[in-house]
């Protein structure tokens, strides 16, 4: 009897230690979503890639603790043929132990996004980098390769991007110093200051800003969207034929306007950004911009979200839009839902994108949704 009750603690014990494994058939927003193992995913911040049939999520691999926002192990790649399900691949992109190097364990890597170079063969992986002890002031824009989707990725360099280039929209005054000089702009608030053309040009001879980021490819180029300039203005770069520099093409977006956390994409030939506002871990109220050309001009369009909670995004800022496969204008708004005190438990909020009558973004929030919401529309 006593073996028997033994033998029955140990399995119930074992049965409560190991993580079980599910299948999902449903979209569950804010719920733990586990992996093929059993634990759950650990890609934040995330960026998607569909490759020769599968879908591939990236995302910052965070530890518990309120030290888990910096980067000690580097970007988780998780692949899935249903969207659903998702498989554990492993660490597509090591920080690094060399003091000396820019990835050291302890920097900060935040919203890593991939993109396949059909001309070189590579995978091109784009992330905003801080430096090891800098918080956020390096502000640079980071990029790897790899030779297989999974990686290993190979760090090469970051930026920050466009020294000595006007962008494309700069107007005569952008370029030129105010009058009695630009030390007197530093009274006008942030927004002024962006507006007025102050971080533009201060920035000029050593590339501007670069903090949350996302690529989009357009055909065969790809575009870096980022927040500069203190984080008051967009940028749109257009990267090299490889995908890892920049071409000099660039612009600025909403001038002033605070934005970050850029998720971009394209519907009816137009293209759709999301932004969140700025308040740092915090959630805020989504915006949304569409424009006809992708280095504009674009027009706000405001927030996209829709019901309870959409002044705070449904406690969560955007990530990333991923458009469905084999569906037609079928978009999956994705961001997170941050938990700064205990980052590994951050959680993923994926919703649909709906789109009203005068072709404004339109998202709803679902407790548990599926792929056929698509064949509705
Ligand atoms: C909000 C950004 O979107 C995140 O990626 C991160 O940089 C935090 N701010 C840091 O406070």
């Amino acid at each position: 009897m006593k073996r028997i009750l033994l033998v029955l603690t140990v399995l119930l014990a074992k049965s409560l230690l190991l993580s079980q494994a599910v299948t999902y058939n449903n979209f569950y927003p804010g719920k733990i979503w586990k992996d093929n193992n059993g634990v759950a995913i650990n890609a934040h911040g995330g960026g998607f890639l569909y490759f020769e049939g599968t879908y591939y999520w990236f995302g910052e691999h965070k530890i518990a603790g309120p030290a888990g926002n910096r980067a000690m192990v580097g970007v988780h790649v998780y692949s899935s043929k249903d969207l659903y399900n998702w498989n554990d691949r492993g660490i597509a992109l090591h920080v690094s132990d060399d003091p000396n190097s820019e990835i050291v364990k302890g920097c900060v890597i935040e919203r890593p996004k991939v993109v396949y170079n059909k001309k070189t063969n590579k995978f091109v992986m784009w992330f905003h980098l801080e430096l090891k002890g800098k918080g956020y002031s390096a502000a640079r824009a980071a990029v790897a390769t790899a030779d297989n989707v999974t990686g290993p990725y190979i760090y090469l360099r970051s930026y920050r991007p466009n020294a000595y280039k006007w962008p494309v929209n700069a107007t005569a005054s952008d370029t030129m110093e105010a009058a009695g000089g630009d030390s007197t702009l530093l009274k006008l608030p942030g927004e002024e200051r962006a507006e007025a053309g102050y971080f533009l040009r201060r920035d000029y001879p050593k590339g501007q800003m670069a903090r949350d980021l996302t690529i989009f490819q357009d055909g065969d180029k790809a575009f870096l969207i980022y927040s500069s300039e203190e984080n008051y203005t967009m940028n749109i770069a257009e990267l090299s034929e490889d995908y890892t520099s920049f071409t000099g093409k660039w612009c600025r977006l909403l001038i002033g306007g605070h934005n970050e956390a850029p998720a971009m994409f394209k519907y009816e030939g137009k293209y759709y950004l999301i932004t969140s506002g700025c308040t740092g871990w915090a959630p805020n109220a989504a915006r949304s911009a569409v424009a006809a050309s992708i280095l504009g001009p674009w027009k706000s369009l405001g927030n996209p979200c829709v019901g309870p909670d959409n002044a705070l995004t449904f406690h969560s800022q955007s990530t990333y839009v991923l458009k469905v496969q084999g569906k037609k204008n079928a978009f999956i708004f994705i961001a997170d839902r941050w938990h700064p005190q205990n980052p590994i438990d951050g959680r993923y909020i994926w919703l649909p994108i709906q789109f009203n009558n005068e072709g404004k973004i339109v998202i709803k929030w679902k407790d548990e949704w599926n792929l056929n919401f698509f064949n509705k529309n």
